[in-house]
């Protein structure tokens, strides 16, 4: 079963700025609502049951975003027959049941985020979300997890992207693809054109085995000075642990870049 989901946290979002000079991108609305909510209803809505938030302790707005009771309380008792008021203190009080915070105070990327969770980490298996990877439409978390208990090894949410555009993504290389799958041979962080395997790049949904924290342990930083989580997938992929990609139906939407946060606003308020 997978019961606990990663969401690292602690970027700096640089292509928001100057919004993120204020706000981090994961509490930036969509529609009324920060993007991060987004990405929890998805989780639960896949019958996940625990977040490990990764946070710098400097950047304290996520926690009082989920965690300002003195706040709500106040203004209930002020407004004591507002509803509304009432139903969004339920709606962050039941996300607060189910957050755990673990601290990152540098971004030193997200196989680092991963290692700082290590002691919380309880399933062979877990859930690991970007949150700037928007998934609208059809609830990717449900399907890949669809897929583990299916062929009960690692996935990876996958997507066909302009071959222009590899090197800005973790490329997949694969063999034995079906329309929704394939078994996962070779990944590479942000490859050049000619490095490639293939077009399909990682998006940011993975259900990463508890084993990959050892490898983690003693990785060497990779593209721009991180310890990137692609890297210890293929480390295990080398190690012939199974990976399979999971070319998911949704529709995605790159909230990290200015155009495609708008864009998010576009299509989410269509969607509604
Ligand atoms: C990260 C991952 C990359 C993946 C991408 C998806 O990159 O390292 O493998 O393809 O997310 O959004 P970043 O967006 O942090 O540069």
């Amino acid at each position: 079963m997978i019961k606990q989901a990663i969401i690292p946290l602690a970027g700096l979002g640089t292509r928001l700025l100057p919004l993120t000079s204020v706000i981090p991108k994961e509490l930036l609305p969509i529609n009324g609502k920060p993007n991060l909510e987004y990405i929890l209803e998805e989780c639960i809505d896949a019958g996940i049951k625990q977040f490990i938030f990764v946070v710098p302790k400097n950047r304290p707005s996520i926690k009082k975003y989920f965690f300002n009771d003195k706040f709500y309380k106040k203004i209930i008792k002020k407004k004591k027959n507002d509803k509304k008021l009432k139903q969004v203190f339920q709606r962050i009080k039941k996300y607060q049941k189910m957050i755990k915070f673990v601290y990152q105070n540098k971004p030193e990327g997200t196989g680092d985020a991963v290692l700082k969770c290590k002691k919380y980490l309880k399933e062979k298996y877990f859930l690991m979300l970007l949150a700037d990877d928007l998934i609208i439409k059809k609830n990717c978390s449900k399907e890949m997890i669809a897929l583990h208990k299916k062929k009960r090894s690692a996935i990876i949410a996958t997507k066909k992207v302009n071959i222009k555009t590899v090197s800005r993504w973790g490329i997949l290389g694969f063999t034995d693809k079906t329309k929704n799958s394939f078994l996962i041979n070779k990944v590479i962080e942000k490859p050049s054109r000619s490095e490639a395997p293939s077009n399909f790049a990682i998006i940011g949904r993975y259900i990463l085995p508890k084993k990959i924290i050892s490898v983690l342990r003693n990785q060497k930083r990779g593209k721009g000075g991180e310890i990137h989580i692609t890297d210890a997938i293929r480390t295990l992929i080398q190690k012939r642990e199974k990976f399979f990609g999971n070319i998911f139906k949704g529709k995605y939407i790159d909230c990290g870049t200015l155009d495609g946060y708008i864009d998010s606003n576009l299509k989410i308020s269509k969607k509604n």
